[in-house]
């Protein structure tokens, strides 16, 4: 996969070079290249931004920059003349966009090229998406959650870590990404544990002690029921019935939860 990521804070993206990222970086699985928005401005003092149309506080960042610096990115891969230009996939993160999930880190993570526009100040000027997308080019405004950055790097390097973990061959062991929170089943994960059995007058469930397979892998999905009920509801509700089995019903009773008209509720909702 290629990413390219366009900043005016380049230096904010060096995590990049660290830990799994990294890693994928030098095994060649990610050819991962960070440019500085202000390489394409013409003026003395590179500007970026100006005030907004129709009033209001901040500045705004301007499309004529924005495009020539993404017809450049866009355009950068074509140096290799013999091979066809993978299509490429924008993604503008921004606190108005639609939320980020495992399943679109899962669709992004089959893209072969994904560039990042990473906006400042009050955001950038709505046509740069609206051009890209005539232009044939898949745009995805995303935000990482209910709440507002000072720009678009932080939520740049929370979906690159999230979809370059998920390309093959940058976890070591596959199966960890089959049973984590926002996976398939729609829990979030069990409690993990790890030596010392006590540690601060605590100890490790015994159940996990008795090397009992089948009973372990119960004792975890009724606690990542537990979980997912009490912190988040909304995931809850949104679980498949037909995903279900008798004893996942005996638990979610035990919580106050039934599966009532073919979705998953609390006993006493809207009763
Ligand atoms: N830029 C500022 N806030 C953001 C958010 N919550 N998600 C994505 N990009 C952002």
């Amino acid at each position: 996969m290629r990413i390219d990521v366009v900043s005016i804070f380049p230096e904010y993206l060096a995590p990049l070079e660290l830990s799994l990222v990294g890693k994928a970086r030098a095994a060649g699985i990610l050819d991962l290249h960070v440019h500085d928005l202000r390489d394409w401005t013409t003026d003395r003092h590179r500007t970026v931004d100006d005030t907004p149309f129709g009033g209001g506080a901040g500045m705004v960042m301007r499309p004529d920059v924005w495009g020539t610096a993404l017809d450049g990115v866009l355009g950068s891969i074509a140096a290799a003349p013999a091979a066809p230009r993978p299509p490429a996939h924008l993604v503008i993160p921004t606190p108005s966009g639609a939320p980020f999930t495992q399943r679109i880190a899962e669709q992004l993570a089959g893209e072969q090229h994904l560039v990042f526009a990473c906006g400042r100040y009050e955001g950038i000027d709505a046509r740069v998406a609206d051009h890209y997308r005539e232009a044939g080019v898949v745009v995805s405004e995303l935000s990482i959650g209910d709440y507002v950055l000072s720009g678009g790097e932080a939520a740049a390097l929370v979906v690159i870590e999230a979809v370059v973990r998920l390309l093959p061959g940058v976890v070591g062991n596959p199966e960890s990404l089959v049973e984590e929170s926002h996976g398939d089943a729609g829990l979030l994960e069990y409690p993990v544990y790890t030596k010392p059995p006590e540690w601060a007058g605590l100890a490790v469930p015994d159940i996990l002690m008795t090397g009992h397979h089948a009973r372990i892998a119960r004792w975890r999905r009724d606690v990542a029921l537990e979980r997912t009920v009490e912190r988040r509801p909304d995931l809850a509700r949104a679980l498949d019935p037909t995903l279900l089995d008798a004893a996942d019903l005996d638990t979610l009773s035990v919580l106050g939860w039934e599966v009532r008209d073919g979705a998953v509720q609390p006993h006493d909702d809207g009763l």
